[in-house]
């Protein structure tokens, strides 16, 4: 993080004595508060926050100064004294006038869904990349935020509230200084973007098929990665563990290699700066030839988690409307911890799964179901393989390579029209090579 953020007021320190609470809105959520207050609860242990009680608040009408009625902003101002807490952390996003009204009254500092979810993939960044995306990210949030940085510098002057004034000055300064940060990560992730594209580049030569996790956090992403890997990948209950995609070689049945690649995990409400930052880590996703969703069935919301992950999908342009059903990249879901279903669900679920194409349960735990996984994903990957004479300009570069990447080529050779390839693609890897040409 730039020294403009770490001196920053949003800045949340490791070992915050906090409580969490939850807007339960009117109509909005058909998740079970319960689980959700506890993914909350992850969200903040994630990043070493002290939680001390949390408590779920059913909202009628979300108020825009406060958005809790003044009933429950007392009690959670009350809940924050009881538990001596410096820290509130509001599970929904806030408005930034929400957020300062809540400081006041709580006496606490009060932090957001956004701004926690921003503050995690801060601390998990870990390539150069990942981390100026975020960077990105949050100067982006702050910078909608500066009002409260003027807040803060009148308290500390003993100001009550004048607009104008040194205040204003203090905004205009902050404000440049965030802008021309964001100009300066953007020039370095230009960098950083073209140096990842040749390493790209080198490993288009491998003509191995990419397969890429993707699920909801906490789904068992890593824990099914390592299985297959036998790698030990960072497999923790801790939300979010995984941020850079990981990538590592795997042989398969029939299949002679192909490139596991694990992904960060996605949460409902992600921030819209975060989706920038996603589309440059997910890179892998969209180049895939497999989607892999992985899913935890066990847990109560599978379905809302499901739903979020592929509207992530969707905001990538894997999916959804624009994208043809014939080339868009297949996508196999995994039903993940099934171990922790009793025999009756567990059957059921089987039950289900077997009405469904592409669905395969498992338990990335115990290994139950993992080679009938493996069957299914190299099933797809090879699903319709063909052999194709295809022509190409021999200054395409990129069209060869695209073929290395997604098939084997078995040939290539000059002729007088152009440059004959004879290459081996799946299905959908034709479809998707032809539309590419078109
Ligand atoms: P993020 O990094 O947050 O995206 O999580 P992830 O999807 O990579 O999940 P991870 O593999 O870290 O697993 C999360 C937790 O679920 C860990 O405590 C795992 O041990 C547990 N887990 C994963 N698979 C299974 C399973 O099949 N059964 C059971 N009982 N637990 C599982």
């Amino acid at each position: 993080m730039s020294a403009f953020t770490r001196e920053s007021d949003d800045e949340v320190s490791r070992g915050a004595r906090a409580v969490v609470v939850h807007a339960e809105l009117h109509g909005g959520d058909r998740r079970n508060p319960e689980a959700r207050l506890e993914e909350a609860k992850g969200l903040a242990l994630a990043i070493g926050i002290d939680v001390q009680a949390s408590q779920s608040f059913r909202v009628r009408d979300r108020k825009p100064a406060t958005l809790f009625g003044s009933g429950q902003v007392d009690a959670i101002a009350a809940l924050a004294m009881d538990h001596e807490a410096d820290l509130v952390v509001v599970d929904n996003a806030l408005s930034p006038v929400q957020q300062s009204n809540l400081e006041k009254a709580t006496k606490a500092k009060v932090i957001d869904r956004t701004g926690l979810i921003l503050e995690i993939f801060g601390e998990r960044a870990a390539t150069n990349e990942g981390r100026l995306q975020v960077e990105l990210a949050h100067l982006d949030y702050q910078a909608g935020r500066l009002v409260r940085s003027w807040t803060h510098l009148e308290r500390q002057r003993g100001g009550f509230g004048f607009l104008g004034g040194p205040g204003e000055t203090q905004i205009e300064a902050d404000r440049r200084m965030i802008r021309d940060r964001m100009a300066k990560i953007r020039r370095e992730l230009e960098q950083v973007t073209r140096t990842r594209g040749l390493h790209r580049a080198r490993r288009q030569k491998a003509p191995w098929p990419v397969i890429a996790l993707v699920g909801y956090t906490n789904a068992g992403k890593s824990t099914l990665f390592n299985r297959m890997t036998g790698a030990e990948v960072m497999a923790e209950d801790l939300l979010f563990a995984t941020l850079d995609p990981t990538m590592r070689q795997i042989a398969l049945p029939g299949l002679d290699k192909a490139i596991l690649s694990d992904t960060v995990g996605f949460v409902s409400d992600l921030p819209t700066q975060l989706i920038a930052a996603f589309r440059a880590t997910l890179e892998e996703v969209l180049s895939a030839d497999l989607i892999v969703h992985v899913r935890d069935v066990a847990h109560s919301d599978s379905t809302a988690q499901r739903d979020d992950v592929l509207q992530v999908l969707e905001e990538l342009d894997v999916i959804g409307e624009g994208v043809d059903p014939v080339t868009a990249v297949p996508i196999l879901e995994v039903w993940n911890k099934l171990d922790l279903l009793d025999e009756e669900a567990a059957a059921h679920m089987h039950e289900v799964a077997a009405r469904q194409d592409n669905v395969v349960l498992v338990s990335a735990l115990t290994g139950e179901g993992v080679d009938g996984f493996q069957k299914a994903v190299s099933d797809m990957l090879t699903k319709g393989a063909d052999v194709h004479q295809i022509m190409i300009d021999p200054t395409d570069g990129a069209s060869l390579a695209w073929l290395h990447e997604h098939g084997e080529v078995l040939e290539s050779a000059m002729q007088a029209d152009g440059m004959r390839v004879e290459a081996r693609l799946s299905q959908s890897a034709y479809a998707r090579f032809r539309a590419r040409q078109s």
